[in-house]
């Protein structure tokens, strides 16, 4: 069992890593530095080459490219799932290199959503756990997981069908499940690989409407795509090619930011609950 984390902020300043205090508040949510990628193999892949981008508060940013360009590598570099081969990242302006693997579990999990192409949701699971056990981690007791969970599955349309499994479920509201999932810990930033890789032309429509209407009220996403239909309807949109950044129509700080109302679920102060950290929690009967 791991102690106190040393390196998650308080809300007011934080070590970017390289010795400078930053402001927590003001750092992008996310970003990346110089990130590179290699795979081994012979020869090794070059996944990703050098890349550099920072996601602010609000944003919804579409990353697109081709089959292979290094979406994925990218994604998961961003979200900690993986360690780059040199280069930083950052969330909310905190190291990840400079921190301990339990740390970094701990970051991840409270403050990053995923939401893959394949859904990844527990088969013999109610919708309602499904989406509950996104706060696992987050030491949260389960009565109020259940109730987060309620209401982040008010958010994609869902609380009445709480009580199903997802095999009794479409592929669209499996999706929306694992939306309210990644949502339900209300995390710094939403990190969505394919999102609509798996749905019908209609469903996937409603998915990325879905996408919009959460960007509107507040939630900061990314959307990794090879689709450049599905890019173009992002506020942000990167493009990725053989593991650079080759465009970017950047920050989306303007209208649409001013034009959101404000989240409708509030953010809550992040702290580090002692018992949960460092390892799961204990599961209550349910
Ligand atoms: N685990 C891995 N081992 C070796 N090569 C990989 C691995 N993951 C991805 N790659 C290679 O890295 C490159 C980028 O892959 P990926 O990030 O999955 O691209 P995209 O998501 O854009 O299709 C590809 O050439 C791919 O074959
Ligand atoms: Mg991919």
């Amino acid at each position: 069992m791991t102690s106190t984390p040393q390196h998650l902020p308080d809300r007011s300043s934080v070590d970017a890593g390289d010795g400078s205090v930053t402001d927590a508040v003001q750092a992008p949510v996310l970003d990346v530095d110089n990130l590179t990628k290699s795979y081994p193999g012979e020869p090794p892949v070059q996944a990703l080459r050098g890349v550099n981008l920072a996601i602010g508060e609000g944003e919804l940013v579409g990353i697109v490219g081709p089959s292979g360009s290094g979406k994925t590598t990218l994604l998961q570099l961003m979200g900690t799932l993986d360690r780059p081969t040199s280069g930083h990242v950052r969330i909310g302006g905190l190291d990840v290199a400079s921190m301990a693997d339990d740390d970094v579990a701990y970051l991840r999990a409270t403050r990053i959503g995923f939401v893959f192409q394949q859904f990844f949701l527990a088969e013999h699971a109610t919708v309602l756990d499904n989406v509950a056990d996104g706060l696992l981690y987050a030491g949260v007791p389960l009565e109020q997981r259940r109730q987060r969970a309620i209401d982040a599955l008010e958010l994609v349309g869902l609380a009445q069908r709480r009580h199903a499994r997802p095999t009794q479920l479409s592929g669209g509201q499996r999706q929306r499940v694992a939306i309210a999932r990644a949502l339900v810990g209300q995390p710094a930033v939403v990190l969505a690989d394919e999102p609509t890789g798996n749905l019908d032309q209609a469903t996937g429509q409603s998915i990325l409407a879905l996408i919009d209407r959460l960007h509107r009220t507040g939630s900061t996403i990314v959307v990794i795509t090879h689709d450049h239909a599905i890019a173009e309807r992002m506020s942000r949109k990167v493009e990725i090619l053989d593991g650079q950044i080759v465009a970017d129509t950047g920050p989306d700080t303007g209208a649409d930011a001013r034009r959101r109302s404000p989240a409708p679920l509030a953010r809550p102060a992040i702290h580090a609950p002692q018992a949960a950290y460092g390892g799961p929690v204990n599961h209550e009967p349910s």
